[in-house]
């Protein structure tokens, strides 16, 4: 008989037979870690597992996860982490999954992703108005259970349907963090599984350190379970704007750009005033909100401020879940909402000293105006955030851009893969901006992934970098949780 044939297959069937033993392990290991409830683990292989499992986001990142699990307590994230750990897995919480580039799911193949939504218990204090979150809560829910437990609201961007997980963890911007800070600022203590499954607080008493780490950079040093949040009182009333200025000439649209820059750059704005520009295709949208009376809008006389609407629309709303449903919507029109497409993103960060100079603004409506972009839908969103953000000192927190006045972000919707051309187009407005920008920095915002960016580490969290890795290598010296872009221990 010639055993050639077999010697020749026998790596191949080692090789399928220890791949099927490594994946009964870790499937046995992830059971019993859920106490061999079957509908709260799938492995990569199972019925539909890409479709209903994994859910990919952002489409031009595929990831494929070794196993999804679906823990409903705190003991359960542990034991998964240890199943993880002891079998060379590297893990990654899932909380409302908008992660650009899909790092709630790892980022890149191979991860033990933990999806938080049976983590979304809640309660409130009602003597200090802390309220006691499951970080598998979107953000939608949150505001709602905040409104029943006694009309308290919390700042976060305008989408309901982001996680806490990945919001408080890493930034949280919106209209109203420039009165009460980031959804981030809102943490005061947090529990967290560690990388070697023991659960601890993260307090300014406990682990400090691991405080500061998770409000900025979370996904990198443990699974955040629940976060302790200091609540605000609702909003009263106040005014939504809407204003659309159609196609015009490429200098009367730089120069509606400049007038919205110097009107969000007056040093003594008022943190009342929410605003955001953003250029389409075809036109411009100066929108947001302003906390207050109607008179007091109208004494800001923004319809002289920005001349030569062709529409807008004010709303005085006196309600604050009205006003959520308003942004909300605002949000689906902007950039789809929810739904899984394949788009890419870019971002800058302008600080109080580095405005664009009118003749780099001209230079990039000019370059907007003939650039090929080969995107189905693209815009780019100048957001006014600051006020109580920039109180907080840079070193307090993880999150390190405490000096962004506003920030911009490009977005290329494709179909299909984005491809190169597109790359380029967005590529080609930093460029521009950059380089007739002096002195702009390099500050990108963690919660706007960009995987293809240079230098990721240093972009997201700047000078509070060093310190990071120094904590990472106390809290996860092995890198468990990783993601592409993640702090990495020193
Ligand atoms: C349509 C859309 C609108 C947006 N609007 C805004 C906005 O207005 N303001 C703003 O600031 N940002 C905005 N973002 C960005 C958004 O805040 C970030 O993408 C955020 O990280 C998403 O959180 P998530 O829980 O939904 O995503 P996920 O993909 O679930 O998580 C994002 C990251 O956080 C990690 N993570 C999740 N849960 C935990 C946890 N419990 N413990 C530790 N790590 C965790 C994940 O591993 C991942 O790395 C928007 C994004 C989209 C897609
Ligand atoms: C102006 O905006 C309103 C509300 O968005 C819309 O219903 C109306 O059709 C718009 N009018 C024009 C002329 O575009
Ligand atoms: C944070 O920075 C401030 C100002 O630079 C400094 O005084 C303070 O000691 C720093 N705190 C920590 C914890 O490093
Ligand atoms: C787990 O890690 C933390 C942080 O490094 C450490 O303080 C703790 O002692 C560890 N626990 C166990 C059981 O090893």
């Amino acid at each position: 008989m010639d055993f050639s044939i077999l010697r020749l297959l026998s790596p191949l069937l080692f090789f399928l037979a220890a791949t099927a033993a490594a994946s009964t392990s870790v499937r046995q290991c992830l059971l019993s870690a859920v106490q061999n409830d079957p509908t709260l683990v799938a492995l990569n292989g199972d019925l539909l597992y890409q479709t209903l499992d994994v859910k990919v986001y952002n489409l031009n990142w595929p990831v494929i996860p070794a196993a999804v699990t679906f823990p409903k307590s705190s003991q359960q994230v542990a034991a998964i982490v240890r199943c993880a750990a002891s079998l060379n897995y590297k893990v990654q919480a899932k909380s409302g999954g908008h992660s650009y580039g899909n790092y709630g799911l790892g980022g890149s193949n191979g991860a033990i992703n933990i999806n938080l939504q049976n983590m979304k218990s809640f309660s409130m204090d009602t003597t200090t108005w802390q309220a006691t979150v499951g970080s598998g809560m979107l953000n939608g829910e949150l505001d709602a259970y905040l409104h029943n437990a006694g009309n308290r609201a919390i700042a976060h961007g305008t989408s309901p349907q982001i996680g806490v997980g990945g919001h408080a963890t890493i930034g949280g911007l919106g209209p109203t963090a420039r009165q009460y800070g980031m959804e981030l600022d809102h943490v005061l203590s947090a529990e967290v599984v560690l990388a070697n499954g023991s659960i601890v607080q993260a307090s300014p008493t406990e682990n400090p350190d691991l405080l500061f780490a998770i409000k900025g950079a979370g996904a990198s040093f443990g699974i955040v379970t629940k976060f302790v949040f200091r609540t605000e009182p609702e909003p009263g009333q106040a005014v939504q704007y809407s204003f659309t200025f159609g196609i015009g000439s490429t200098s009367s649209r730089a120069n509606l750009f400049k007038q919205w820059q110097s009107f969000i750059t007056q040093p003594d704005l008022t943190r009342k005033f929410a605003s955001i520009c953003t250029i389409l295709d075809g036109s411009m949208v100066i929108s947001g909100t302003y906390f207050g009376s109607k008179s007091e809008y109208d004494a800001l006389g923004l319809d002289t401020q920005f001349p030569g609407m062709t529409n807008s629309t004010v709303i005085v709303i006196s309600d604050w879940l009205g006003l959520l449903a308003q942004w909300a919507q605002q949000a689906l029109l902007d950039i789809g909402g929810g739904i899984p497409a394949d788009f890419y993103a870019r971002c800058l960060s302008f600080e109080e000293k580095t405005p664009i100079p009118a003749s780099g603004v001209d230079k990039l409506f000019e370059y907007l105006d003939s650039a090929t972009t080969g995107a189905l839908i693209w815009f780019v969103i100048f957001d006014l955030e600051g006020g109580a953000i920039n109180d907080v000192p840079i070193n307090a927190t993880g999150y390190a851009h405490r000096d962004t006045v506003f920030w911009m972000q490009s977005y290329a919707i494709t179909l299909g893969s984005v491809s190169q051309t597109t790359y380029d187009f967005l590529d080609g407005i930093n460029q521009v901006i950059r380089e007739n920008t002096p002195g702009l920095g390099d500050g990108v915002y963690p919660g706007y992934v960009d995987p293809r960016l240079q230098n990721p580490r240093h972009a997201y969290w700047g000078s509070n970098l060093p310190e990071l890795e120094r904590i990472k290598t106390l809290y996860d010296p092995e890198d468990v949780f990783h993601n592409p872009q993640g702090v990495l221990p020193a």
